[in-house]
């Protein structure tokens, strides 16, 4: 077949749905990502490498939040989506997205660990006429550089024999208005022909596609949005340490500002970044950028204010505490909420854990309530499970609301509750001499 039938070939699959799907990393990001493309009408193949995620979606059984078993099952059922553990399944596949972790190491270095491995997995069943997507968020130059020799290694040539873009995940987990579907996709590719194929592929199946002239500039497109984030959330912090030290309310501050229709976004001051994009992502930014001889001094500065917050909400903790005579040492403080946002069940770099390892460093009792938590494991410190809200904050000396689910009760926390350090403004409205605010 000639290259351009080729083409031709896999453009006609996709448009007509009859394109075999593959889907490598079936987390946060992947799972979702299947359950689009399989609602599309594509059957699904999905590739992991821990065999008991793969038994419960062979079962139709869901462990993202976002993907209801209601959604999932009848589409395994069906037969449109499959799992397996086994990469030959890619011999039979017309695309593959990548979604698998992109980690720091100890170090602050990008781990590509998980990627090089999926993509030479990948390349062991590659064959012409494939459109390869990565969607793991990286450093700018990653597609180029380290996924596409590494498919070259066939023998065929990408932009002819095979398509290769990269398209940046933008899914926000527990987000009930933008969810896989109706979140904007950038995609850029290789070549404009790896660009054209990814976003005929992608408009098959989400609402709406943007496409960019490279993949290096959709590698890109996703830090300057990671790294905006983080940044604002480094300078709010730094506000707020600011009006902790003059004593103002940080909180009516940025409520007054945001009334500015515009030239202002609010963003808010927390007890510390946590998740899987924010903390890590711009790091990713940074490390490539210094081999180009340049520092990224606003994602170190804000890195370092981020990075103290836990240590501020607990040097709070211990000041209110000796503000009504008792030490910090041997106090029980219980933690309401340790995921790492409202109303989620992800825990990865979550500030409770950062805090509770403080805590107990400090020799402070500690238990916690989290209603998507049901236990948590912190360096260092002993195994912990969940408790009921209410009763654990009457027997406390303090409450921490380090995560502002919105199941809980505030007003029926405040009452339960001796001493109440409110990291994120859980309280608002409410007044009493036992609320100590960010
Ligand atoms: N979670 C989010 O909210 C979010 C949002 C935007 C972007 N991202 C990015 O998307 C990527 C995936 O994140 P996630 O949250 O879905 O991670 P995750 O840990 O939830 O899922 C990754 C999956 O990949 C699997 N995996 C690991 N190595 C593999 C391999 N070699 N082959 C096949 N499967 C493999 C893991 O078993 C896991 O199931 C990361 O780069 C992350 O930064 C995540």
């Amino acid at each position: 077949m000639s290259k351009a039938q080729l083409k031709a070939q896999l453009k006609a699959k996709i448009e007509n749905k009859t394109a075999q799907v593959g889907i490598v990393g079936l987390g946060y990001v992947g799972l979702p990502l299947a359950v689009e493309f399989a609602k599309a009408g594509f059957t699904v193949t999905g590739v992991d490498v821990q065999a008991d995620k793969v038994a419960r979606l062979q079962k139709g059984e869901s462990y993202v939040q976002d993907v209801p078993n209601s959604e999932l099952g009848p589409l395994v059922m069906a037969g449109r989506i499959r799992a397996t553990t086994d990469f030959a399944a890619v011999s039979n596949l017309d695309t593959v997205n990548i979604c698998v972790p992109t980690p720091l190491r100890k170090t602050k270095d990008p781990d590509m660990s998980y990627i090089i491995s999926a993509a030479q997995e990948i390349a062991r069943y590659f064959h012409a006429g494939m459109l390869v997507t990565l969607e793991s968020t990286t450093y700018p130059g990653t597609t180029d550089e380290l996924v596409l020799p590494v498919l070259e290694k066939s023998g065929l040539k990408v932009g002819e024999d095979f398509f290769l873009c990269f398209s940046p995940e933008r899914v926000d987990p527990g987000n009930p208005k933008y969810q896989t579907l109706n979140i904007p996709k950038v995609v850029g590719g290789i070549t404009p022909a790896c660009t054209e194929m990814g976003a005929l592929f992608y408009s098959q199946a989400l609402q709406t596609v943007v496409p960019v002239s490279t993949s290096s500039v959709a590698e890109m497109v996703k830090l300057l949005e990671n790294t905006f984030r983080m940044i604002n959330i480094g300078l709010v912090n730094e506000i707020a340490l600011m009006c902790d030290r003059i004593g103002i309310n940080v909180w009516e501050v940025i409520d007054a500002a945001a009334t500015k229709p515009f030239g202002f976004m609010p963003f808010y001051p927390g007890p510390g970044l946590g998740g899987h994009c924010i903390p890590i992502d711009p790091f990713y930014l940074s490390w490539k950028t210094k081999q180009a001889g340049i520092e990224a001094r606003f994602i170190e500065l804000a890195g370092y204010i981020n990075g103290q917050m836990p240590h501020f909400v607990v040097d709070k903790v211990q000041n209110a505490l000796n503000d009504h005579s008792k030490p910090l040492k041997g106090s029980h403080i219980h933690i309401a909420g340790v995921a790492y946002k409202r109303d989620i069940d992800d825990v990865r770099e979550s500030p409770a854990l950062d805090i509770i390892h403080l805590l107990d460093r400090r020799g402070a009792k500690i238990t916690y309530s989290d209603p998507f938590v049901p236990k948590i494991k912190v360096d260092g410190v002993k195994d912990l499970t969940q408790h009921d809200l209410l009763p654990s904050a009457r027997q406390a000396d303090c409450v921490v609301i380090v995560t502002d689910h919105s199941q809980f009760d505030y007003a029926a926390l405040l009452d339960a509750s001796r001493l109440i350090v409110d990291t994120r403004n859980a309280l608002k409205g409410h007044h009493s001499s036992k609320i100590v605010r960010l």
